[in-house]
């Protein structure tokens, strides 16, 4: 089969031919047919759990796809041959992922079924991203008219963050570059800052004066001062979610400050509900781009470098 490899930690991307994995023991075997990029894949790749996890090379990239079932191991109950499924398959630990034409999942673990009217291209878009802004804005509890900032709203994560706010009966801020803007009020975004052309906590403060009751902070690192920043736009009793390991949740608590750093994992019973959220049109998906197998190292190049509008998904 074809697939993308690394052969090594920070290793050039490369088209490879491997062997088609055998499903072991609560294995199913997936003729992946689009597979979706997140930052994650090329965070992993660089070595971002290094040390953490074993890695096996060649390393097939990727995390997020969605397919058909070819196979399925002993023991495997819940999936048979021809169902279609999406969700996660990365295993660094046997050098896994879904930039290749098949890919190992366990039926216990990141997969569901997808309803009959989900395009493949649509349902590899979610798993990352839109499960990860489904936790991040469960976590942040909004009640009706509660004003959230998504920061870094542009992207995957962000586009389907301000739409389950927005659903929430909050009042959603989001960061973007103006050349989104109208894309993401049509999503559900009450206001738009352009972080280009002032810092976006000046602008939030002008505008809210009281303060803010949540942050989703896509976009803030470790070590920096972004989510410190930002979390002096809230409220007491307010909440900051950083999907970077960006918050200290003991300093924000001194400041009345919920603090949380998501590390986001698909359940079944999510992405069911997230897929059937998408195939009945609540959750819109922008899909970016959409690229052969063979291009998916300039694909990832390209993203590294930025300008991602949405989610950038490969054909396999
Ligand atoms: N912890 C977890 O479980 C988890 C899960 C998913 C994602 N994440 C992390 O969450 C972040 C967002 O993920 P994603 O998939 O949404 O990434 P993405 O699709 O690459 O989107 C990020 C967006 O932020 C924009 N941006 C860049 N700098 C900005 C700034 N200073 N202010 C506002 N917006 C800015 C980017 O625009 P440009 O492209 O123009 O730069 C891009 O549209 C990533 O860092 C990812 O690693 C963590």
């Amino acid at each position: 089969m074809k697939a993308v490899v690394i052969t090594g930690f920070g290793a050039e991307p490369h088209l490879a031919d491997l062997p088609v994995p055998e499903p072991g023991p609560g294995e199913v075997l997936v003729r992946l047919h689009a597979a979706a990029l997140n930052p994650f894949d090329w965070q992993v790749a660089d070595g971002a759990l290094k040390g953490a996890v074993e890695h096996a090379f060649p390393l097939v990239m990727g995390s997020d796809g969605a397919g058909v079932v070819e196979r399925i191991g002993d023991g495997v109950n819940l999936f048979r041959p021809g169902d279609t499924v999406y969700g996660q398959f990365m295993n660094v630990a046997h050098g896994r992922g879904s930039y290749a034409e098949y890919a190992l999942a366990f039926e216990v673990g990141k997969i569901a079924r997808m309803p009959d009217d989900l395009h493949f291209s649509v349902a590899a878009a979610l798993p990352t991203a839109s499960v990860t802004a489904y936790q991040a804005i469960e976590a942040a509890r909004l009640d009706t008219g509660d004003v959230i900032l998504v920061n870094g709203a542009s992207g995957g994560v962000g586009q389907s963050a301000i739409q389950f706010a927005a659903h929430q009966g909050a009042r959603v801020l989001a960061t973007a570059t103006p050349d989104i803007a109208d894309h993401l009020h049509s999503l559900g975004a009450d206001e738009t800052i352009d972080f280009t052309a002032a810092p976006a906590a000046e602008q939030v403060l002008a505008s809210h004066p009281d303060g803010i009751d949540a942050v989703l902070d896509l976009i803030s690192r470790p070590g920096g001062n972004g989510a410190d920043v930002l979390a002096g736009l809230l409220r007491p009793g307010g909440i900051l979610i950083s999907t970077n390991h960006a918050a200290d949740p003991d300093a924000l608590a001194v400041r009345e400050i919920r603090g949380i750093n998501l590390s986001s994992s698909p359940s079944r019973a999510e992405l069911e509900a997230i897929a059937d959220l998408a195939a009945a049109g609540k959750l819109r998906i922008t899909i970016d781009a959409e690229i052969p197998l063979a291009d998916a190292p300039a694909a990832v190049a390209d993203a590294r470098s930025g300008n991602v509008r949405g989610k950038r998904v490969i054909h396999l």
